[in-house]
């Protein structure tokens, strides 16, 4: 089934990066016959040609519709940056036992059963497996404190607590209701890198201020260089290529020139230019323009394509229709 070559971009409020990435994307694929634009999809039927030849996800996290067109599109043959299926391990406490295999540095860390059920729930029935009450002396023991108790799956610094005592880990426990949460070292850093990774390969490091305000957090005057910037590239590398992300920020506190993993899957990375300013911006255009078009060309393979089971039972030249077989 030939593939035409479309570019399509999904994107949520972002307004800085879609226009300039789709303008490039065009110009430089032109002359291979490759177009960029935004994706418009709606009541995907189960088989159908491709619509896109690459399919850039920046928002189906929050829009699910798109999470299921694009496992289907890219089982038929289209690029989907970021793997969807993927997407699926974007749990914190999944990455921190990741990064201890990968001999990466990350805080000491336990997951927590949830504080609250649906209500089909039966209290006394239905949670039979988990030990209660917890053992929160040996749990506080384990990461230390002060220690952050944060969501094991989210974004954007939300219930992201840091406590002090064993008191206030249990009055901030109990407001995370149906959340799974984390406890976590607190890593009092005295440095901070945050990378900008792309196509698994390209790792922009650019030092971070977490304590600033939002829109000042990335240092642009002040990049970090030497033993940190060449140790925070390669640990990059080590877990976006692990993890199979194509575009993706991971980020490191720095303690006594240690650098911990803190947060490494942001599978739709703010490219927002205000906030990771121009120099980088420019940086993030080209990386991924040139990346998608060489998807689009065929030049590369996504890593992934053949790793799932269902590959093997897929005839991918055919792609013979099962109701009509
Ligand atoms: N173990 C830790 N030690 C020290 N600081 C931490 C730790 N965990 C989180 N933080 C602080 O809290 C911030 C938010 O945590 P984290 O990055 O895990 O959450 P997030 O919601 O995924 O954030 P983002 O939207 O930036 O991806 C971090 O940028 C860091 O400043
Ligand atoms: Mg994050």
């Amino acid at each position: 089934m030939a593939q035409k070559k479309i570019v399509g971009l999904l994107i949520g409020r972002e307004n800085t990066f879609p226009g300039p990435f789709l303008d490039i994307v065009n110009h430089r694929g032109a002359s291979d016959g490759i177009t960029a634009e935004l994706a418009v999809l709606g009541g995907t039927p189960e088989l159908s040609e491709p619509s896109h030849a690459v399919l850039v996800d920046r928002i189906s996290h929050e829009v699910p519709y798109y999470r299921a067109h694009l496992k289907s599109a890219a089982l038929q043959g289209t690029t989907v940056i970021n793997d969807p299926f993927w997407w699926e391990a974007d749990e914190k406490f999944f990455e921190c036992t990741l990064a201890r295999k990968l001999g990466v540095a990350v805080p000491r860390t336990v997951v927590l059963p949830n504080k609250q059920y649906i209500p089909d729930i039966d209290q006394q029935y239905s949670l039979r497996n988990l030990r209660y009450p917890l053992d929160w002396e040996a749990i506080a023991g384990y990461t230390g404190l002060p220690a952050v108790l944060k969501p094991n799956t989210g974004g954007g610094w939300k219930d992201v607590f840091i406590v002090n005592s064993i008191e206030e880990l249990i009055t901030a426990y109990d407001q995370t209701g149906l959340k799974t949460m984390i406890l976590q070292e607190f890593i009092d850093w005295d440095d901070y890198v945050r990378c900008i990774c792309v196509g698994r390969e390209h790792v922009l490091p650019i030092r971070y201020n977490p304590r600033a305000p939002f829109h000042e957090r990335y240092q642009i005057h002040n990049p970090p260089v030497g033993r940190l910037r060449d140790q925070a590239i390669k640990d990059a590398r080590t877990l976006v290529d692990a993890l199979g992300y194509d575009m993706d920020t991971v980020e490191f506190a720095v303690r006594d020139d240690v650098l911990y993993a803190i947060d490494f899957l942001n599978p739709a990375p703010d490219f927002d230019n205000f906030s990771i300013k121009e120099e980088n911006f420019g940086w993030v255009l080209d990386k991924m323009c040139d990346l998608v078009l060489s998807y689009a060309r065929g030049d590369t393979k996504p890593p992934w394509r053949n790793e799932y089971r269902w590959w093997k039972h897929v005839d991918k030249t055919a792609a013979p229709d099962p109701i009509q077989a």
